[in-house]
């Protein structure tokens, strides 16, 4: 069977890694447009890699949970092809074994502003790092800020409109183009499910609420027996 799945946030919260709105979520202690923004980064660049470096040094201490895993078994049983899309930038489902699609980049990638050269972003990363291709000292974190243009739209409508079954894992649903997702594979055909604590209010056609590390594995294995 075709599957697309999309992760968010709520899929890496109990490896220990903040959501952004829920209850005390990163949006409630840091403004997007303070940290979030390409013109934030422009305005405030010291503000916005001390940002990123304290979400990098927590995400090297987060590690998969139960449902990272089941998507990872699931992605690699040759009974099903499966694109794993996620919102997220850590890395919890490459270090589960599984390959996603990052539509909004990665934390521990470093992009260069100037010259747009990447390459692996050093932990210390700053606003004096200069860039290893062009020595300019514009390095960014490889992360798709608001009002940026989110990676693999083609690849992710390509596997939508193949797709039999659609299920969004742990996102609140608030940000295009991820948001559409649901609207999208159901009018291509397929059959769509939210796992997540709390309904998005997207319309799925079914919903199983709960943390993430029992309503996914459970899901997996209806899948794979
Ligand atoms: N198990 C399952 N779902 C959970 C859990 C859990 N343990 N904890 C929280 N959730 C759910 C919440 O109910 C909510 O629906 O995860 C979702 C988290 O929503 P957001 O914090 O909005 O995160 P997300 O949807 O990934 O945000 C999308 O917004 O700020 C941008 O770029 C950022 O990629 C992010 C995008």
């Amino acid at each position: 069977m075709n599957i697309v799945i999309l992760t968010g946030a709520g899929i890496s919260a109990e490896s220990g890694l903040g959501t952004f709105r829920d209850k005390g979520g990163i949006w409630s202690r840091y403004r997007i447009e303070d940290v979030a923004t390409p013109e934030a980064h422009a305005r405030d660049p010291a503000g916005v890699h001390a940002f990123y470096r304290m979400r990098r040094e927590e995400a090297a201490k987060a590690r998969p949970n139960a449902a990272h895993t089941a998507l990872a078994r699931l992605q690699s049983d040759r009974r099903h092809r499966v694109t794993l899309v996620t919102q997220n930038v850590d890395d919890l489902h490459e270090e589960a074994g599984a390959r996603p699609l990052h539509m909004h980049g990665r934390l521990k990638g470093a992009l260069c502003a100037a010259c747009g050269h990447r390459w692996p972003a050093p932990m210390e990363m700053d606003e004096t790092t200069p860039c290893p291709a062009c020595g300019e000292r514009t390095a960014r974190p490889d992360v798709v800020w608001f009002g940026e243009m989110p990676h693999h739209l083609d690849e992710i409508d390509a596997a939508l409109s193949e797709a039999e079954l659609f299920a969004a894992i742990g996102t609140s649903g608030q940000v295009y183009p991820a948001a559409g997702f649901v609207e999208m594979a159901t009018a291509y055909g397929a059959r769509t499910v939210e796992l997540t604590l709390e309904p998005s209010g997207a319309p799925f056609d079914e919903r199983r609420l709960g943390p993430a590390t029992e309503t996914v594995p459970h899901w997996v294995t209806e899948l794979l027996d």
